[in-house]
């Protein structure tokens, strides 16, 4: 069996990473009896200073002939922050329509959690985020005086009742962004949670704040609310953004999926990425289930460890795994996922999980590892 695989490196210690994962799935193709034909694109800050360019119609037309892309990171010191975030990232995300963002919390055996008295067992949910809508659609704008407050009357008067200045004629300036909820947009993905919670502990908890955002995050509730019904055997619960935040610190047991809007889960899966060792530890899937899916780590690229091989590879190959299971390799997937516990068992691990190995050294034990564990 040959997969095509497209892999984006990106910026920092992009290209280190994914170098060290691109060594694993080969590894566990080789025991697995399947080969991985990997494209290389030099989508990143450095053809965007050397030639303006973020994701090119030629990038969209080559990369949708791949089922999966495997991403390192991007963001660089010398473009302004946003530019390659929304311009690569974010565009990938939307362009493929990649409507799940699959991120596993999940405390591996032999790491190191900052909650006390939790074990692995504890530790293991999955955060379906969604990746398409909200206040991620880019829909706002910011504006001094006399020019859109007319599409907006409601925010003129709150200006002017809460301020009594007038946006019309006061230079004043005003910003609003827009986050949208469809009922198709929310119920695919909430679909999706209900059909992985079934293959788990058949637990789903929907994370919004319907309390204060009740027009967004109330059609949300109301879609959820009505695929919760077609799923009797599944148990339901609604938690508050705020309040979760707490109970992922108190009880991360009582969490099986979780299902969010996509900034929500943004943020909370930064924190759980903290729960289960930290952003080193922590994988993504941008997944489309019917086209294009892309594979990262959640951290970014920590611009001034480029080219140290001093990067922790665990992330990367992690989302290496989720690739195979995606493209149906599940055993060599599990062991991939096997690899990387016993390394960090046996202490074969980078300078942030406090050893002294080195990107490519730890990326060759995998390497190794996955044709035997
Ligand atoms: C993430 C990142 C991105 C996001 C940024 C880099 C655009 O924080 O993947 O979690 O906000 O989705
Ligand atoms: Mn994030």
């Amino acid at each position: 069996m040959q997969y095509r695989v497209a892999a984006i490196g990106g910026d920092g210690i992009g290209p280190e990473i994914v170098a060290a994962g691109r060594d694993v799935l080969d590894a566990a193709g080789e025991r697995y009896g399947f080969d991985i034909d990997w494209t290389e694109f030099d989508i990143g800050a450095e053809r965007y200073l050397a030639a303006g360019e973020l994701l090119t119609e030629e990038d969209i037309q080559d990369l949708s002939k791949f089922p999966a892309i495997y991403f390192g990171a991007i963001g660089d010191e010398r473009v302004r922050p946003g530019i390659l975030e929304k311009g690569i990232l974010l565009a990938i995300r939307f362009h493929f329509d990649q409507y799940i963002n699959l991120r596993p919390i999940r405390l591996l055996e032999g790491v190191q959690t900052p909650l006390a008295n939790k074990r692995p067992e504890d530790i293991d949910f999955v955060v379906v985020r969604e990746n398409t809508e909200d206040f991620y659609v880019g829909i706002g704008s910011r504006f001094a005086g006399g020019r859109e407050q007319k599409t907006l009357e409601v925010l003129r008067e709150m200006y002017s009742i809460r301020f009594g200045l007038d946006v019309e004629t006061d230079a004043e300036e005003v910003a609003y962004q827009i986050g949208v909820i469809t009922r198709e947009g929310a119920g695919r993905v909430i679909r999706y949670a209900f059909d992985l919670a079934m293959q788990r502990r058949k637990k789903v908890t929907s994370v919004d704040k319907a309390n204060v955002l009740s027009d967004v995050y109330g059609l949300w509730r109301d879609v959820f609310s009505e695929v919760a019904a077609g799923y009797p055997g599944v148990s339901t619960e609604f938690n508050f953004v705020d309040a979760v935040t707490m109970w992922f610190l108190k009880n991360p047991e009582w969490f099986d999926v979780v299902v969010t809007p996509n900034m929500f889960g943004d943020i909370i899966t930064d924190l759980g990425a903290m729960i289960q060792g930290g952003l080193g530890l922590a994988p993504g899937g941008n997944i489309n289930p019917s086209g294009t899916s892309m594979f990262e780590p959640i951290h970014g690229s920590a611009p001034k460890y480029r080219g140290q091989d001093v990067a922790n590879p665990f992330a990367t190959v992690w989302a290496g795994s989720m690739l195979l299971d995606h493209i149906g390799e599940h055993e060599a997937a599990a062991a991939v996922l096997r690899a990387i516990e016993r390394s960090i068992l046996e202490g074969f691990v980078t300078r942030d999980m406090g050893g002294e190995k080195k990107t490519s050294e730890v990326g060759r034990h995998l390497a190794a590892l996955v044709r035997t564990v």
